[in-house]
């Protein structure tokens, strides 16, 4: 029997981590949908596509297919790796307005569900137990504090050659935040039946440890 479980919070509060853990250890497919946004997100700036403007968008939208490299999951955009692109502040600063866009929210949800359909998955983003599977099997909402959230994000640019300045860095997850949570279209929520998790004082392991637990008593 396949399973679904959902991972939805905040920006960089550890939500990719958990969930690529735990579909590891699960054997479960993990998709990372944030990353299908910032895609989308990286293709309409190279093709310097005006958001506002809804032919464009849709016609960008028919040029453009997003996957991921089997086994290491690095994003690919129409058939690039662009796994580091996409991760880059200019990305983010700009993803959330994209990824408020109706149109763009239909395409990547059809095909999440697509590949949610497929087998086992934990999938992790902002309205996976909301919008995309509500009939998930378990649905986990990760918190943490802004600044364990800017410190990690911060460790993760450095570690990647990028060093932009802690305001800029903790100012993008904050606007992000605000532009995903008040969007019309699927906001970034809580689902009722989803279970909290705050790991701002768990470490790594224990933090999976949680996760792992719940996924353990899905009946
Ligand atoms: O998860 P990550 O921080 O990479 O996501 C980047 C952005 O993509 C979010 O700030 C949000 O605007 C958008 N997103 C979304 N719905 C999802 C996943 C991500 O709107 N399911």
């Amino acid at each position: 029997m396949s399973h679904t479980i959902a991972i939805d919070g905040y920006s960089a509060c550890g939500k990719s981590t958990l969930a690529k853990a735990m579909a590891k250890q699960l054997g479960y497919r993990y998709i990372d949908t944030g990353a299908m946004y910032r895609m989308v997100t990286l293709f309409f700036q190279r093709q310097s596509v005006d958001i506002e403007d809804e032919g464009a968008v849709a016609g960008a939208l028919s040029g453009l297919e997003v996957d991921f490299v089997p086994g290491s999951n690095d994003a690919l955009l129409n058939g690039e790796n662009v796994e580091a692109e996409i991760r880059t502040l200019t990305v983010s600063r700009f993803v959330s307005p994209v990824a408020a866009i109706p149109a763009v929210r239909r395409a990547m949800v059809a095909q999440q569900r697509r590949m949610g359909a497929d087998g086992s998955v934990v999938m992790d983003g902002r309205d996976i137990g909301t919008v995309v599977f509500p009939e998930a099997d378990l649905k986990l909402f990760v918190t943490a504090d802004l600044t364990i959230r800017t410190d990690r994000r911060l460790a993760e640019l450095g570690a990647s050659g990028k060093a932009p300045d802690r305001a800029a860095v903790a100012e993008n997850l904050t606007e992000r935040d605000r532009i995903d949570s008040t969007r019309a279209d699927s906001p970034l929520k809580q689902a009722e039946d989803a279970i909290v998790l705050d790991n701002s004082a768990l470490d790594l392991s224990a933090f999976i440890e949680r996760g792992m637990a719940l996924a353990r008593a899905i009946p």
